[in-house]
């Protein structure tokens, strides 16, 4: 069966003081909260992943990282390893957010060998990709889905997929508070399913967790939440305030 998942991405946000209070919060939070398979997870900065699995410690709260370098080790200067992350207890990275994509170059292929060093080295994986508004506006938004989940993605054994969540973020709903209705998010989760079937079998289908990013918060969790193919929400913004998280939390 697949879990549910509630990942905030806490991006370039919060120092090493503020990092340690908001996993104090949220642990505290969520231990008066039923998380009937549903995991929980902060992907804080780099420099603030000890401290905070340090302070994650005996809860139920993962610790992920926003990104890693797709190589091995050597001259990348400012980078981090798979091999890092493993090192410091990091079980799970964010992959290919849309951030990543537009702002850092990161393209389809260098994504792929990110995935492949993350598996390389025992890392989970949540995968990140989306449409662009006028991917959408053009009614292309399937096509460059199924683009971006076959060349970084569709290269992989079905066995791998035990390590894999996917999280489809329309990129025109990411930080605008513009999100994509219940609806279109079914739609498309339904869509991301029905490859994943065609792709591998009825069990990789079934049991990956497909994630909606974007503009998600308290007031429109539920909703999207009570969709049948989506498994949870990878949350920016309200990912930074312990009583808004813990809302959405609720509302899985
Ligand atoms: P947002 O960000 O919730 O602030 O829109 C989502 C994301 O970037 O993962």
């Amino acid at each position: 069966m697949r879990s549910k998942i509630i990942a905030g991405n806490w991006k370039m946000n919060m120092n090493n003081k503020e990092t340690k209070n908001l996993v104090k919060g949220i642990k505290k939070s969520i231990k008066r909260v039923q998380l009937d398979n549903t995991r929980v997870i902060v992907a804080p900065a780099y420099v603030n992943l000890t401290s905070a699995i340090k302070r994650a410690k005996k809860s139920n709260l993962e610790v992920v990282s926003q990104n890693m370098h797709q190589a091995k080790n050597g001259a990348f200067t400012g980078e981090i390893s798979a091999d890092m992350l493993k090192g410091i207890g990091v079980k799970t990275v964010i992959l290919g957010h849309s951030e990543r994509r537009s702002i850092f170059g990161e393209t389809d292929a260098i994504l792929a060998e990110k995935v492949n060093s993350a598996l390389e080295n025992g890392l989970e994986i949540i995968f990140c990709f989306g449409e662009l508004l006028e991917d959408r506006k053009s009614e292309n938004h399937f096509s460059v889905v199924e683009s971006q989940l076959k060349n970084g993605l569709f290269h992989l054994d079905s066995m791998a997929w035990n390590q894999i969540v996917l999280a489809y973020e329309p990129v025109w709903a990411i930080g605008t508070g513009e999100t994509a209705s219940p609806e279109q998010a079914q739609e498309m989760h339904a869509f991301i399913r029905k490859l994943l079937q065609e792709k591998y079998n009825t069990s990789v289908a079934d049991n990956t967790s497909i994630l909606y990013g974007g503009s998600v918060k308290p007031a429109n969790a539920e909703e999207i939440f009570s969709k049948q193919d989506v498994d949870g929400g990878l949350i920016g913004g309200a990912s930074l305030n312990v009583a808004d998280f813990t809302a959405i939390i609720k509302a899985i």
